[in-house]
């Protein structure tokens, strides 16, 4: 009750400011709902050029030429904080319950060797991802079987179900990625810690530990490597011309535990194609200048504002991919491009400063749920009105979509 009357008030404050406040005030809260949308707009009328936009709590800088991203390359993590933006993008202090201290060097770079070490372990660990989605997929058909015989399973949790599975078998073991009381608590303060750090940047201070407590306990979205697969998954069911191809190139994969997924140049495309196509984080590399930072044209962020790579404007940029609003996985064919690059052309796993080494194990992941829906399920997609749910500069896909699955006779 407490929360929906919380929400009810939240509603009510939007469209007041929405309708007759100044920008100053209402674009803030309408960056929340429309922030994806704001950006698609600004950056079109500044044709390339940088832009600011107000956001709860602060403006956001966004740059997207090869030259702002050579600037971001080349400018210390001590002068472009990323730390500082993730502690006012996180609010550790209502989220984690304390602050976090800077301390990448320190305590940083040994999870980072520690994931690449555990991504490493891909292939041997491959077996037990496979019966991790045989056991989970075998329940979600049983749950939603229909009287007709046929399952139509809710797609974003059950590959989020999964995905999630996955990165805890890969972080701490199969016993735990088991536990199912584990894996449900570990989903839920994902989405608290969402919605908790969203509140403190929205909100007055004073009124967060109300906030915190009404949202925990609650369960609403977030992201992570389910996106890329769910996105995959219904990338591949919706363009089923591409099936059979697909079909005969992973045919051999599962009951080879040898052969490599990385070898497999259409399902490559597939997956680069389906990141470019939705860019469901429209910026990356984000910092705060800790003192006032200028671009070499000039252009200038205050100290403690934001600014961010712009990379939609990339994904979607004519000279580099033609016809950008057509899902054309062959429009990579004979490049040698991989999910996992990085370069100011595809820079969706950061730059070279500051690259994100989770990325082998994410697209070895999407790719093997990919594979295993390909080789053993018949589907069809349901709800194709609502394809995405935004939220700040941020598209996941809709909850609503279903999948018809039938097991494939082989
Ligand atoms: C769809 C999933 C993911 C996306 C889109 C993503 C994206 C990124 C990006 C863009 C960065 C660079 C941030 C910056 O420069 O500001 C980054 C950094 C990082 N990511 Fe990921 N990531 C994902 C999943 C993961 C996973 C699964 C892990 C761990 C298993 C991970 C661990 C990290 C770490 C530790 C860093 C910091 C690296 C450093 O300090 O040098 N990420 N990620």
């Amino acid at each position: 009750m407490i929360y929906a009357t919380t929400f009810a008030f939240f509603i009510l404050c939007v469209v007041l400011l929405w309708i007759g406040i100044p920008r100053r005030i209402s674009e803030p809260w309408k960056f929340l709902a429309r922030g994806r949308q704001m950006l698609i707009q600004r950056a079109r009328e500044h044709n390339g050029k940088p832009f600011s936009i107000l956001i709860p709590g602060n403006r956001l800088h966004l740059v997207s030429s090869k030259a702002h991203w050579e600037d971001l390359n080349n400018t210390s993590l001590n002068h472009l904080s990323s730390h500082v933006w993730s502690k006012e993008h996180f609010q550790p202090k209502y989220t984690f319950g304390y602050e976090w201290p800077d301390r990448r060097q320190d305590d940083g770079m040994p999870v980072i060797r520690a994931i690449r070490t555990l991504s490493n372990q891909f292939s041997g660990l491959r077996e037990r991802y496979v019966s991790l989605m045989e056991s989970d997929l075998n329940d979600a058909l049983k749950i939603y079987i229909q009287p007709n015989g046929i399952s139509v399973i809710p797609l974003w949790e059950t590959v989020k179900r999964l995905g999630s599975r996955m990165n805890i078998m890969m972080l701490f073991g199969q016993h735990i990625a088991n536990d199912s009381e584990f894996v449900d608590r570990g989903l839920k303060y994902i989405d608290e810690v969402t919605l908790v750090s969203e509140a403190a940047k929205s909100f007055p201070l004073f009124l967060m530990p109300l906030m915190s407590r009404i949202i925990r306990g609650r369960n609403l979205n977030a992201q992570y490597v389910r996106e890329i697969a769910t996105h995959l998954i219904l990338d591949i069911f919706t363009h089923p011309e591409y099936l059979p191809a697909l079909r005969e190139e992973v045919k051999d994969v599962l009951g080879n535990p040898a052969s490599d997924i990385n070898k497999l140049p259409l399902l490559e495309n597939f997956l680069i194609e389906s990141i470019r196509f939705h860019c469901f984080l429209s910026t990356v590399v984000h910092r705060v200048p800790l003192k006032s930072f200028s671009f070499s044209d000039g252009y200038t962020v205050p100290k403690g504002e934001i600014v961010e790579f712009y990379q939609y404007s990339v994904m979607n940029d004519e000279t580099i991919h033609s016809n950008p609003n057509e899902f054309n996985p062959k429009r990579f064919e004979g490049k040698a491009r991989k999910a996992t690059d990085i370069s100011m052309e595809w820079p969706f796993w950061g730059n070279s400063k500051m690259a994100c080494p989770g990325r082998f194990h994410v697209c070895n992941v999407a790719k093997l749920i990919a594979i295993y829906f390909i080789t053993n399920f018949d589907c069809d997609v349901t709800n194709s009105h609502n394809p995405s749910f935004e939220f700040r500069d941020v598209s996941v896909p809709h909850p609503k979509w279903e999948l018809i699955m039938r097991r494939r006779t082989m």
